[in-house]
């Protein structure tokens, strides 16, 4: 393949370079376009087709199945790591030495103080708050709380923010889920591990010592493992282009957790067990519900199926499949909803119409079903596909940042009134 593209508009041609990637990927940069064309810009709507950057964190290949963080792939990662370790890998460029994990962890710690003062903005919410929300606001709130934006070029400064974010988002997961059930707030125990003290944070009872389940740590483990990035995905796209403007860390990660909110994105794993639940309730007729998302008359979408990258099975839903199976065996527990998951999927994987269109299961389709087992509300859902995409989201802004990427700033094409005058209000 040559190195360059050519472009014909009318009687002229251009030449753009093309740019590989280290998995073969190309693309046109179009960085000169505009100018070399005298105004030409190309369109591309939910930039299906476009690149924002060039990223050395995660590679997927949706037609492959194929998912890596730094180079390694998600079955490894889900299989033999711990949340923590691949955190580091995605924020650091490798996976930490035994010292380098400990050092981080032990850091993480020692910064997971959350200032007793943000208890008083979680008390402003009413307790129907969603919890997605809630979360995005006290991210933001912990710039009050931690004024001064980190240097990106010192890396002391830089690791300094990282842990402070991985030691008090987590507080504030917990916080949230508990205020709204009138629980106590409290926080982990300096003797357990990240994953371990999520758990504790989140399900500890008052005069009850909590015991710690190994199939609860193990299954949350990899589940935010599944989730901790995902390349150009619609919340980290956010947070890079909300960090461009040199917003701060916390400011940019909050943008990040309100557009992950959206059903259509990380909302769909709460969406996904509604949908469940309303198909039991309506005695498990899922071929009306197949015909609903069938139906273009009708906005019903059959919830985590689908996906902008995957045409074909999205490889951490198969992980999270089974999971499910191991985990609710594991808790020795029956759930009517797995079946009814199980059956949609059958039903849709051998449908015309989800077939020619690619749709397959995604990370939210079975995610919900673990959660559920784990006793974590399904209001929730969402805020644990936050805790684990954090990680990832760090990663991005660190590398948009010392890449000193320009402010992204799109272009469009104006499609309103031509010019006209103004006119007085008796005239209209
Ligand atoms: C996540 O980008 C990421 O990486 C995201 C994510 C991550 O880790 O960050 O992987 C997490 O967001 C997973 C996706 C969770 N969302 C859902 O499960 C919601 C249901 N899925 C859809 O809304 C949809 O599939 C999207 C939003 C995921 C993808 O939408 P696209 O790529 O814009 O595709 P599209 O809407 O143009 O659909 C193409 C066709 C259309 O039909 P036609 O117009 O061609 O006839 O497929 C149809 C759509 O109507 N379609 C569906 C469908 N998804 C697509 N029809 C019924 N049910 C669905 N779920």
């Amino acid at each position: 393949m040559s190195d360059i593209a050519k472009l014909q508009i009318g009687d002229n041609s251009y030449e753009f370079p093309l740019v590989k990637g280290t998995e073969n990927e190309v693309a046109i940069n179009i960085k000169t376009l505009r100018g070399a064309t005298d105004g030409v810009i190309t369109i591309d709507p939910g930039f299906k087709n476009t690149g924002s950057c060039e990223s050395a964190i995660t590679f997927l290949d949706g037609e492959k199945g194929i998912l890596r963080y730094r180079g390694y792939s998600i079955e490894e990662l889900a299989e033999k790591a711990d949340f923590l370790e691949v955190a580091y890998a995605l924020i650091f460029g490798d996976l930490p030495s035994k010292e380098q994990l400990e050092k981080f962890h032990s850091d993480i710690k020692e910064n997971s103080v959350v200032d007793d003062d943000v208890k008083k903005i979680l008390d402003a919410f009413p307790k129907s708050a969603h919890p997605m929300g809630v979360l995005s606001s006290l991210t933001s709130a912990l710039t009050a709380f931690n004024p001064g934006s980190v240097n990106v070029d010192s890396e002391e400064d830089m690791y300094k923010s990282v842990v402070k974010i991985m030691g008090k988002f987590p507080v504030l997961v917990a916080w949230t889920m508990r205020k709204k059930q009138g629980l106590p707030l409290n926080y982990g125990s300096k003797s357990l591990g990240y994953v371990e003290n999520i758990l504790k944070m989140m399900f500890e009872q008052p005069n009850e010592d909590y015991v710690m389940s190994p199939i609860l740590k193990d299954a949350l483990d990899k589940l935010l493992i599944l989730h901790a990035d995902h390349e150009q995905n619609c919340s980290t796209s956010t947070v890079r282009i909300v960090g461009s403007s040199h917003a701060g860390l916390f400011a940019s990660l909050s943008a990040g957790i309100s557009a992950l909110w959206g059903p259509l994105h990380g909302g769909a794993n709460q969406a996904v067990l509604e949908m469940l639940e309303a198909i039991k309730e309506d005695g498990g007729d899922t071929k009306k519900y197949m015909a609903k998302a069938k139906d273009k008359n009708d906005p019903f979408r059959l919830m985590g199926f689908g996906h902008r990258v995957y045409k074909n099975f999205d490889p951490r839903a198969k992980i999270i499949k089974l999971a499910a199976d191991e985990v609710l065996k594991d808790l020795g527990i029956v759930d009517p909803i797995l079946e009814i998951a199980r059956g949609l999927e059958q039903e849709a994987l051998n449908d015309p119409y989800f077939v020619d269109r690619k749709l397959y299961p995604n990370v939210d389709f079975y995610s919900g079903i673990i959660y559920r087992a784990m006793g974590i509300p399904v209001e929730m859902f969402t805020v644990m596909f936050a805790l684990g995409r954090l990680p990832g989201w760090i990663a991005q802004w660190k590398e948009m940042r010392l890449n000193k990427e320009p402010i992204g700033r799109p272009r469009q094409i104006y499609t309103g009134e031509n010019h006209r005058n103004f006119k007085s209000i008796e005239k209209r």
